[in-house]
């Protein structure tokens, strides 16, 4: 029987968003219903709502999240009913030639559930990022499911299904920060400081954050930045190579998603250095570097998308390493927050006020 949950719907671009009676079906095939317990509120979400990613609207938002397996549908082995998890963008395939190849991480035939979630008029619905978890329930595909430890608070873990993942995967995973690596990171936001407690995790031993906030930089202290540089008073580029014995860093990761922080980072790495560019460019946004600058310089230019995380390998590590205080993800956390709330959380992140709201069920 097909369920009615409450959630919340972007109706059309730049509309305000409103909490909304939608549909679940059971699951299908290779599907799972998730009962959410907690959904963080990402830039993405918003993005959605000003119709900056595609104007498939309505949109069902919320994409970060954690809770219970209800049900599953025919052909699911991996989760049964009563699983907790964590929520990931895409199911890899295991069939492409990146899977194939052992790099499931960049798997190119990526699937969400194939069923759609409806208003209760039958107008389908498209959810955020696959997802769609501002609502009770979802309906995702199994493989989208991740067990971790059912003993960590869920609105901790489910901070992990998206940015955190990005920041601590774009140091980790991409950046391959390694012990005693200097690392600088641009960009305080969430992402920017998983990324920071990503390369203290990683073994870094000086860690620079740069950011044109003094807020910001407050918290990528308690994060694990060693140093921190306000590039709207000092150079960035001079600062952190004045911090690193006039070299730059191992590796600068990028994540605020602009040329001229992208152009930050590659003059401010050691030569042979690592750049991760893990904030999101807009489609209008162009670079212009001297190609003999990025020849001469060696090393790497990476990007990482969503950290090049694997998260049925990282999810229940970092969620293990968290319970272990080894990693505070709750730090991430500054607000919980309810369905109705979504608006306001918009502003205040926005406004530069919040890491993380995250809506408790
Ligand atoms: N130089 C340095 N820091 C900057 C600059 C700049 N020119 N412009 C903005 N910032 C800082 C902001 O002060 C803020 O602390 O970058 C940070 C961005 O943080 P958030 O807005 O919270 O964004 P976050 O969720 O961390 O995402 C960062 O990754 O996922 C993408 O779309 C997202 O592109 C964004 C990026
Ligand atoms: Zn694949
Ligand atoms: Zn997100």
């Amino acid at each position: 029987m097909p369920q009615q949950v409450q959630g919340v719907i972007a109706p059309g671009k730049n509309e305000p968003v409103r909490v909304e009676t939608i549909v679940i079906p059971d699951p299908g095939p290779g599907e799972a219903v998730v009962k959410i317990q907690a959904c963080g509120v990402c830039h993405t979400d918003l993005h959605y709502k000003q119709g900056g990613i595609n104007d498939e609207f309505p949109f069902l938002l919320g994409h970060e999240a954690a809770g219970v397996v209800e049900s599953v549908g025919e052909g699911v082995t991996d989760v049964a009913p009563g699983d907790f998890v964590i929520l990931n963008w895409r199911a890899v395939c295991g069939q492409c030639r990146a899977c194939l190849r052992g790099r499931p991480w960049y798997c190119f035939d990526t699937h969400n559930a194939e069923q759609k979630m409806t208003l209760l008029d039958g107008t389908e619905l498209s959810p955020a990022l696959g997802i769609g978890a501002f609502a009770e329930k979802t309906l995702v595909a199994s493989g989208q499911c991740t067990k971790v430890d059912p003993e960590v608070s869920p609105a901790v873990a489910g901070l992990l299904g998206c940015g955190v993942m990005a920041g601590i995967g774009a140091a980790i995973n991409t950046g391959q920060v390694g012990r005693g690596d200097s690392v600088a990171v641009i960009g305080c936001g969430g992402v920017g400081d998983a990324a920071i407690a990503g390369a203290r995790l990683a073994g870094a031993a000086k860690i620079i954050a740069v950011d044109i906030d003094d807020r910001k930089l407050e918290t990528a202290k308690k994060m694990g930045a060693t140093h921190t540089v306000n590039s709207r008073s000092d150079d960035p580029v001079e600062a952190i190579r004045a911090l690193t014995d006039g070299n730059g860093a191992d590796v600068v990761i990028e994540a605020v998603g602009r040329p001229e922080t992208y152009q930050q980072a590659f003059y401010a790495r050691d030569l042979a250095g690592t750049v991760v560019l893990v904030g999101v460019p807009t489609p209008d946004m162009k670079l212009e570097l001297p190609l003999l600058d990025v020849f001469g310089r060696g090393g790497s230019l990476k990007s990482s998308w969503y950290g090049d995380c694997l998260p049925s390998r990282d999810f229940p590590m970092l969620v293990d390493l968290h319970q272990q205080g080894r990693l505070d993800l709750a730090a991430f956390v500054t607000e919980t927050i309810g369905l109705g709330d979504i608006e306001q959380a918009f502003a205040r992140m926005h406004d530069g006020d919040v890491l993380r709201s995250v809506v408790v069920f």
